[in-house]
């Protein structure tokens, strides 16, 4: 039992039914360019796009409470105020409860017969967050209350806005037009857009300056105006601009009130800038909040997001045993997958918004997980990306959203990077068949006006790795490959320097098994995908550098029960029997098997074998064991955790979800289940005390066993964990594979399941396939039926029909 919350899945919502969570559980409003962060407790910020250069609304991390500052409402009943939420001023509720759904979070509040129900959405495609508002009395005695909403306003460049006080405290401005607060700092020049904070009914008064609302000496909890009771209808100049409302309002029994605040970015386009001198042109914002002033408006707005969310979920749903894996796969997970789509490793409770942008590993990786729901903003992110590859197949670690353009700070040669393109473009071209998309000219981008085509970047990031092999014929590792903490070419003993980005060690030639067997599972895709362009030469040039690569793994990282991690600068091994801490990790384990090494001499199984006698525990697979208990210069960052928290031997769930996939590969179901509800989040419901983060999105990291809080999750939401355990339940587990002859039907389920059944929307046509296991095996079809007619093998025949295929499979040996 989870005393704070239940799944409600019918209703797609997590319900919240206390306030005081064990820590603050987060949902994101919006799924295009407008995102709001929003917690339980109407905590979080907003921004256009890019959550660093556009933010709407400010929000100090890390602050006391942490999670403070948010969408507010301030509800004064006599000499009483309160938030629907709780927060912040954290009166006594008589009622709290707080739905996050899909795109929208509804929090009730309710306090001496007055209830406010607060519901935060996005519409689709739309640059306006709503705030529907609903008073209700439901008392028998008549209710005057006054309500306060409040924001407070970003300067729109987030890192500016925190630190450099000396300017930011002195261009602030604002304007106010009857309901519409208008946020328009550094309008005067550079910038052509602007922030509104309106309301959809008249006002009673207002305030934007933050002093004349909040008072100097006052905080959030204690906020000057509402315990006075009155706006004062303060201007902000300079210091900090925020909206709020005054709304005086007299309810008679069981009578209620409903209207909205809008909170928008506008962006002024064309349109003239100015009225007159000083005086902006408001005549877009003044539009917007006329539009939702309308009767129904808002309530359109919001079936939007309904019909939204209905339509991209309906192409992928299950009806299995596991009741985690259902919820999880029907709705959340493919929710969190949009979430990580959207905003990388940006913009989290855990992650400002300002430190990161795009990761190309992590988008590359996101779109795995995405594709099947919108895969025409897969195809233009894999374009996006590629452009952000240098012309020697490296490329930037990371990207600024806005701009498109790599971050030159952290630069390159992370020297997995490149090969995670060949994944995510081989996932579009699965899910689609479209090639063209190999034709797309795009640039490198230390070429300026250069132009060449996808499937050159592809063999560039193939070539790369070809090329940068060390002493033992494997990949150099560069800065570090997915596991960011393994710098084996920089000894930093500065406090004050990257782990990643300190100067080289002078020749240093340290290799990554694990990049072999990315290489390995990249090459064989290349492989596939030009068998299918009909190119069979090119097909077996990729396949002769795949043979070379694996008979290389094969020689040089076997470590007699598994696969050597790494060579550090020395030449010596990581991840090796030989080495007193970190003898065994799970990277190259997961990534040799799933590449295709070790299937043929059994090292394959043994390599699992090995994971699950040391590093499997039931909270999720530790990363690497023993732990590191001192830092070791020749490791890096991985050694500077203490022992059972993030890199070093923690359990990083992202990587869990690839030995899943290894299980389900090597036929073992139960293996596979058992893993998948490890790390699942839904399946921590009662021990929620101690994993803390939200039951319904998968967090990147639990501590391990050598952690003095094992079990404890952090960094909710945006992780890599999300794509890959959609696949590895969808397309491991469930065995629902687009490949590019058709979707292929090769389940790998638990001996105890008697089937299941998947409803998949795949080249416009929806699969509706139905599982039999009347043997009580794992893995192995025996026979399929499409719409009646048995077809040879478990590839489902292309169906250019757009209309519903039944398909009936039957497990057995
Ligand atoms: C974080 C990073 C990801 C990296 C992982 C392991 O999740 O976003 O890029 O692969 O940590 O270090
Ligand atoms: C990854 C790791 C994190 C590390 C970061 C870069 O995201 O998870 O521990 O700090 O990379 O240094």
């Amino acid at each position: 039992m989870n005393p704070y919350g239940y799944f409600d899945d019918a209703a797609r919502e997590y319900v919240i039914t206390r306030p005081d969570t064990p820590l603050p559980w987060l949902n994101y409003l919006g799924s295009d360019e407008y995102f709001g962060l929003c917690t339980n407790t109407a905590g979080g910020y907003t921004f256009w796009k890019d959550a660093k250069l556009r933010r709407i609304s400010r929000y100090r991390y890390n602050n006391m409470p942490m999670d403070l500052g948010g969408r507010y409402l301030y509800v004064r009943d006599g000499d009483v105020v309160w938030n629907p939420g709780w927060k912040p001023t954290k009166t006594a509720l008589d009622h709290y409860e707080c739905r996050h759904g899909l795109g929208y979070t509804k929090i009730v509040g309710r306090k001496d017969s007055v209830e406010v129900e607060l519901l935060f959405f996005v519409p689709p495609g739309e640059n306006t967050e709503v705030w529907k508002t609903t008073i209700r009395n439901t008392g028998d005695v008549a209710k005057s209350i006054t309500l306060f909403s409040f924001i407070e306003f970003c300067l729109f460049e987030a890192n500016n806005d925190m630190t450099n006080y000396q300017r930011t405290y002195s261009i602030g401005e604002v304007e106010v037009e009857g309901a519409g607060i208008y946020h328009k700092t550094e309008y005067r020049e550079r910038r052509n857009h602007y922030a509104l904070f309106g309301c959809t009914r008249p006002v009673d008064g207002f305030d934007t300056s933050r002093d004349a609302f909040v008072g100097v000496h006052n905080g959030l909890n204690d906020p000057d105006v509402p315990l006075r009771g009155k706006s004062r209808n303060s201007i902000g100049h300079g210091w900090n601009p925020i909206g709020s409302h005054q709304i005086n309002l007299t309810l008679a029994p069981g009578a209620s009130e409903s209207f909205a605040f809008i909170l928008a970015y506008v962006e002024q386009g064309d349109e003239p800038k100015f009225d007159k001198r000083f005086v902006m042109n408001k005549s877009v914002g003044r539009a917007e909040l006329e539009r939702y002033s309308r009767p129904g408006a808002v309530d359109a707005a919001f079936a939007k997001v309904e019909a939204y969310w209905d339509n991209l979920l309906a192409r992928f749903q299950t009806e299995c045993p596991d009741p985690h894996a259902s919820r999880m796969l029907n709705t959340w997970n493919q929710y969190q997958c949009m979430a990580t789509f959207n905003l990388s490793r940006s913009a989290s409770l855990f992650e400002t918004g300002i430190g990161r942008g795009m990761g190309f590993r992590d988008s590359n990786q996101d779109i795995l997980g995405f594709v099947h729901m919108i895969p025409e903003r897969a195809r233009q992110r894999i374009l996006d990306i590629a452009s952000t590859q240098l012309v020697d197949g490296t490329c930037y670690h990371q990207y600024q959203p806005l701009t498109k353009k790599g971050n030159a700070e952290i630069g390159g040669n992370f020297n997995d990077d490149h090969l995670w393109l060949v994944l995510s473009t081989a996932s579009y071209l699965r899910e689609t068949g479209d090639r063209s998309i190999l034709d797309a000219a795009i640039g490198y981008a230390d070429v300026p006006g250069s132009t060449d085509s996808l499937l050159h970047h592809l063999e560039t990031s193939i070539a790369y790795t070809l090329r940068e092999r060390g002493p033992h014929r494997l990949p150099l590792i560069g800065h570090a490959d997915w596991n960011d903490c393994l710098n084996l070419n920089c000894f930093s003993t500065e406090p004050n320097e990257s782990f990643q980005l300190i100067g080289d060690v002078e020749g240093s030639k340290a290799e990554s098994v694990m990049i072999a067997g990315l290489f390995l599972y990249a090459a064989r895709e290349m492989v596939s995908m030009y068998k299918w362009l009909g190119r069979p030469a090119d097909a077996d040039r990729v396949q002769s550098y795949y043979d070379d690569m694996l008979a290389t793994v094969e020689e040089q990282a076997w470590d007699g029960e598994w696969y050597i991690r790494a060579f550090d600068a020395a030449g010596n091994p990581v991840g090796s029997k030989s080495c007193e801490e970190g003898k065994i990790f799970i990277e190259s384990q997961a990534w040799c098997v799933l590449g295709g090494a070790g299937a043929s001499n059994g090292r394959a199984k043994q390599a699992m074998e090995s994971v699950h006698k040391y590093l499997y525990t039931p909270d999720g697979i530790i990363l690497q064991q023993p732990a590191y208990s001192e830092y070791h210069l020749e490791l890096g960052e991985i050694s500077s955790y203490p022992p059972g928290y993030k890199e070093n031997a923690g359990i990083f769930c992202h990587n869990n979800t690839w030995i899943n996939l290894g299980w389900c590969l090597l036929g073992d179901g139960d293996r596979a289940l058992e893993y998948y509800l490890s790390i699942c989040p839904s399946a921590k419901e009662d021990k929620i005390d101690t994993y803390r983060c939200e039951p319904y999105v998968y967090a990147q990291m639990i501590a391990g066993r050598d952690a003095d809080t094992p079990g404890e999750a952090k960094n909710s939401w945006l992780t890599g964990t999300a794509a890959w355990t959609f696949l590895s339940v969808s397309q491991g587990l469930l065995g629902i594979q687009p490949s590019y002859e058709g979707l292929r039907v090769d389940p790998c389920i638990p001996k105890s399941w008697p089937g299941f059944s998947v409803s998949r929307m795949y080249r416009g046509t929806t699969y509706n396939i139905t599982v039999d296991n009347p043997s009580g095996i794992c893995q192995g079809v025996r026979r399929m039926t499409v719409d009646g007619v048995v077809v040879d093998g478990n590839v489902i025949p292309p169906s250019a029909s757009g209309g519903m295929v039944d398909v009936r499979v039957v497990l057995g040996a």
